[in-house]
């Protein structure tokens, strides 16, 4: 028994955009971002507060946010770091923060320039002043089905970082497979041991298809009954501080298989495909997914 509707949650603008080198002007991604919103979609992530130097391309999150036409259906959130990112997300006005961090530690350090147990306290403090400031808070965790660099991660050094995550009062808890290496066996085994000690409808999934894997594991994980995923329009994406992490799941191919499979989802296919042709066009290069490989191929 599947589910009948899912929530599909867009990074496209974040996670889609961070890792590209060939920098899109400000309101290139604004006009995506105004097109997104009119899709249907009920959450947008719209860029990163987090160090410039870091992601080059997200530096403008502050005009994006700030420049965006806001559809009061749709939350806008942004990732933040640390409590220099939350002043600048508050500045901006956003719906949600996202706080992020590593299963693993070598990761978490390449990503964030901190250990695991260093990072506690620095995302503690950013969830007690969004929280101060009425703003709900969701959380990431990386590598959850492996690393880059340390290889397999222990699923008992997942469930210490959800556990200190919840604790902390976020909202909801994203699992991330940061490099794409999951696959359906795994990841139902992961599903049903953090369902054991966390609110399943608060965990969302967060799957790469570096290696092809992503809607099988979207499969098993609604099989489940887990009802929220992450993706990115076209399978833009990747993280550069991940070596080899490329594109998300996209949100086009996730959207066609849960609608030949009758799941609701409120997004139309069609003005979501328009926003994919036309952030194609902005970046001139064809997008992976491979909706938008049949629709505008040539
Ligand atoms: P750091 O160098 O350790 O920072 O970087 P610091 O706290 O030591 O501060 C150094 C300087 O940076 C200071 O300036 C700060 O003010 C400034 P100075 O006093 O020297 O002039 N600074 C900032 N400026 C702007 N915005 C900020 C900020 N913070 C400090 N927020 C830091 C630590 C976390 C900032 C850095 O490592 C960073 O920005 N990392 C982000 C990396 C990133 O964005 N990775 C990709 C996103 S995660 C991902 O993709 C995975 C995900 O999709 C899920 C999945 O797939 O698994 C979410
Ligand atoms: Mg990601």
């Amino acid at each position: 028994q599947l589910p009948h509707n899912v929530t599909i949650k867009e990074v496209g603008p974040r996670d889609g955009l961070q890792n590209e080198k060939e920098m899109i002007p400000t309101e290139d991604k604004i006009e995506w971002i105004n097109h997104l919103s009119k899709t249907g979609l009920s959450y947008i992530e719209i860029s990163s507060f987090v160090h410039p130097k870091w992601i080059p391309q997200l530096g403008d999150a502050l005009e994006v946010a700030k420049g965006i036409k806001r559809n009061p259906e749709v939350t806008y959130a942004t990732l933040v770091p640390n409590l220099k990112g939350l002043e600048r997300a508050l500045e901006a006005d956003v719906d949600e923060v996202s706080i992020f961090m590593s299963a693993s530690e070598s990761h978490n350090k390449k990503n964030i320039n901190k250990s695991i147990d260093e990072t506690f306290p620095v995302l503690q403090e950013v969830v007690e002043g969004a929280k101060a400031e009425n703003k709900s808070v969701r959380g990431y965790i990386s590598t959850v089905f492996g690393c880059p660099y340390d290889g397999q991660v222990p699923i008992e050094n997942v469930q210490k970082v959800c556990d200190q995550l919840f604790s902390m009062g976020i909202d909801e808890l994203s699992i991330g497979d940061t490099i794409g290496v999951a696959n359906p066996l795994q990841v139902q085994h992961v599903l049903e041991t953090l369902s054991k000690d966390f609110p399943k409808d608060q965990l969302a999934l967060h799957f790469h298809n570096t290696r092809g894997t992503a809607l099988a594991n979207v499969l098993t994980s609604l099989q489940l009954g887990f009802t929220t995923f992450d993706s990115a329009l076209g399978g833009l994406g990747g993280c550069p501080y991940a070596k080899g992490a490329s594109g998300n799941l996209a949100t086009d191919d996730l959207l066609y298989m849960l609608k030949e499979m009758n799941i609701k989802t409120g997004i139309n296919q069609d003005k979501l495909m328009q926003a994919g042709a036309f952030i194609q066009k902005k970046m001139d290069k064809p997008l992976p997914s491979h909706h938008m490989q049949i629709a505008y191929r040539g």
